[in-house]
């Protein structure tokens, strides 16, 4: 996945960058609102070029960002001079236990090669009541297609799996790759690090009133 992301590091950054171009910008209120306010220290795992290590910021958090891409991260720090970036695998992370009061993974845990492994380390770098807040795409969202007369899904819904697909829009392209995994197999690597869901989400803001299903879930986990 690291050189997936590096190879597409300028096309993420025009995606991400165009203001209305992507769900992010209908979507990211109803994830702030699952946000705890600013503590001492906040970490975004797998922050990409920064909007929402940016938007944290813009909400008064100290904020840290970590990715495995270094194109990404240095848009990142370039955009946002006050913010620490730093090149890492979500899943070994460079800071000490108990270093931060809250670690956001925004549309992140899907792309990662040991996701259980991220969740691991988003527990240990937190404080006691610190809380881990994701954003994930719904599993059967991106398993579900319509065929026209109904709805089929690519393969079961309980199996793990890649994904991937290539979307042009307003003559931006980008190229997005990782795996699919059924709710209970995020829910399962949480249980194992001791984590526990006290809220979950599944948005659908007035813009995206008519879809049939969620595009993300949401969730905030408490250490
Ligand atoms: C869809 S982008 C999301 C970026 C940002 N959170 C946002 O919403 O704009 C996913 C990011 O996860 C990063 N990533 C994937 N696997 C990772 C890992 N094991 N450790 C750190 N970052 C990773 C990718 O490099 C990419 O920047």
């Amino acid at each position: 996945m690291k050189s997936h992301w590096e190879q597409e590091a300028a096309n993420w950054i025009a995606w991400a960058r165009t203001a209305g171009h992507d769900v992010y910008w209908s979507y990211r209120d109803p994830f702030f609102e699952l946000v705890p306010p600013p503590g001492r220290a906040t970490l975004e795992i797998g922050c990409g070029e920064g909007r929402v290590c940016r938007d944290l910021a813009s909400r008064g958090h100290l904020v840290t960002g970590i990715d495995q891409s270094l194109s990404l991260l240095r848009a990142a720090a370039s955009a946002h001079p006050e913010g620490t970036y730093a090149i890492a695998d979500a899943s070994a992370l460079p800071f000490d236990d108990g270093s931060f009061d809250l670690v956001v993974a925004y549309n992140s845990l899907m792309d990662m090669e040991d996701m259980p492994g991220a969740v691991r380390e988003a527990e240990r770098v937190l404080a006691p009541g610190g809380a881990f807040c994701v954003c994930i795409t719904n599993p059967i969202a991106d398993l579900a297609r319509w065929n026209g007369n109904g709805w089929t899904l690519e393969r079961p819904y309980i199996q793990s799996g890649r994904f991937e697909g290539t979307y042009t829009r307003d003559g931006l392209t980008m190229t997005f790759k990782g795996w699919t995994h059924p709710l209970s197999v995020y829910s399962r690597a949480l249980e194992a690090a001791g984590l526990r869901i006290e809220a979950l989400r599944e948005p659908v803001p007035p813009i995206r009133r008519d879809d049939l299903l969620p595009m993300f879930v949401m969730f905030r986990a408490a250490r």
